[in-house]
């Protein structure tokens, strides 16, 4: 599949198979998350592997969005490691660079046949607690992984409507 192809294949996934993620597959979504370009190179990503029944449950009881899946990755940003802006005060590129690595992992996954969705849709502060987190990484989504339970659609039918390019691109 090219690139554009598998960009326009892919879609969140939200209903899961419990068929486990071999680990080769594991090993390729995280080199995938290894390589993402950060800024300045920094590399501030740092990935918690939700597999243990003890973690999947912990996450599913403090976000509604796992879907059943069987692996969940917490993808959060290392603040002392980020880039920061002299000119900018308080801008940190974590967010931004765990961003592309979360991107990065979805977009492998799916080349592996493997679903995904990013999720948002949680307390961090919560998170922080429930995983004892230290005050400087800082959660930044969550993405749950795993086969896509056989009767899986994309959720909304308004999955793959997209803006005109004319829409939100301007020629200066
Ligand atoms: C920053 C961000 C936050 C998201 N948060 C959630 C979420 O909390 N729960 C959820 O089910 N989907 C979430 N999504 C998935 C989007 O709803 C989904 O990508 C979008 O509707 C497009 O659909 P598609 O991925 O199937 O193409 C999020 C996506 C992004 C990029």
């Amino acid at each position: 599949m090219s690139f554009m192809e598998l960009a326009k294949d892919r879609y969140s996934v939200r209903s899961f198979s419990e068929k486990p993620v071999e680990q080769e597959k594991m090993d390729a979504i995280l080199e995938a998350a290894r390589i993402a370009p950060t800024a300045v190179n920094y590399q501030p990503q740092r990935i918690y592997v939700l597999r243990s029944k003890g973690a999947v449950d912990l996450i599913n009881g403090l976000c509604k969005c796992i879907y059943g899946a069987p692996v969940v990755f917490l993808i959060c940003s290392d603040e002392r490691r980020s880039w920061k802006s002299r000119t900018e005060r308080g801008y940190s590129s974590g967010e931004m660079d765990c961003s592309i690595v979360c991107t990065h992992m979805m977009l492998e996954a799916w080349e592996l046949g493997i679903g995904s969705v990013w999720v948002r849709l949680f307390d961090v502060e919560e998170v922080r607690k429930a995983f004892s987190l230290p005050p400087h990484i800082r959660p930044i989504c969550l993405l749950p992984i795993g086969y896509p339970a056989a009767d899986c659609v994309p959720y909304a039918p308004w999955h793959n409507v997209y803006r005109p390019i004319e829409d939100f691109v301007e020629y200066l």
